[in-house]
């Protein structure tokens, strides 16, 4: 695979709706980057699993991967918290993990000449996926503020939902996430931990671009 040179790489980890795509999408935004929303590729192999249940074997799961882009990541159907648990269950296998895997070195170390750099979030972004990142971000909020967060968002999407099984998914999910043997979610030593639960979208956005452009100017 090509290594492009001298181009901004930002990894983030978080737990789930922290906040850390709201974010991730405005940097991109502002310093020109690809920005991959990491955790939507394993939404989607759970959203095949459930809709294809029949053909769903590793060499589909290949063959859609090979296949993959950007814009197949957009499919809202992708954001329900079924989907989000299925996805977290999925992300413990490490065949799956290893087929996600040069998926998102490409988008990380090769994105299309358009961009200045690129930008991932997920949860083993900053210790296996971009080791070498020029920043790195750990997001995270408490978890009355992510809730409300992801309430907020699927009640958007028309979706029935209760406050408490909110809670409840997200629990369920942090437990699985944190403690898992493969790729866990943590806070490596040199990443820089942003908590977003009392700042705003645009206080979050400014705090972050004070550090990358502290460091970039010099
Ligand atoms: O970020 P999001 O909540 O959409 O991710 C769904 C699930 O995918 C997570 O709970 C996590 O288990 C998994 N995931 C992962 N590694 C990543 C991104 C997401 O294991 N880099």
């Amino acid at each position: 695979m090509k290594y492009r040179k001298n181009i901004l790489k930002i990894a983030v980890d978080s737990p789930a709706a922290a906040g850390a795509g709201t974010l991730c999408k405005s940097i991109s935004k502002h310093y020109n980057l690809l920005y991959l929303d990491t955790g939507k590729i394993y939404r989607m192999i759970a959203y095949l699993k459930i809709s294809h249940r029949n053909k769903y074997n590793e060499s589909f799961i290949k063959k859609e991967i090979r296949n993959l882009n950007l814009d197949k990541l957009k499919n809202k159907k992708l954001l329900t918290d079924e989907i989000g648990t299925e996805a977290s269950l999925i992300a413990k296998n490490k065949n799956i993990r290893k087929l996600v895997h040069s998926f998102q070195l490409k988008c990380a170390y090769n994105p299309p000449k358009r961009f200045d750099g690129s930008c991932l979030d997920g949860r083993d972004i900053t210790y296996k996926i971009i080791p070498d990142a020029n920043f790195k971000f750990f997001i995270t909020a408490n978890i009355r503020t992510r809730a409300l967060r992801r309430y907020n968002e699927l009640k958007g999407l028309n979706k029935r939902i209760n406050y408490k099984d909110v809670v409840k998914n997200i629990k369920k999910r942090d437990k699985s996430d944190y403690n898992r043997k493969i790729s866990p979610l943590k806070k490596t030593k040199d990443s820089i931990l942003i908590n977003t639960s009392n700042l705003s979208k645009r206080a979050c956005f400014l705090k972050i671009k004070k550090i990358i452009d502290r460091k970039t100017r010099n």
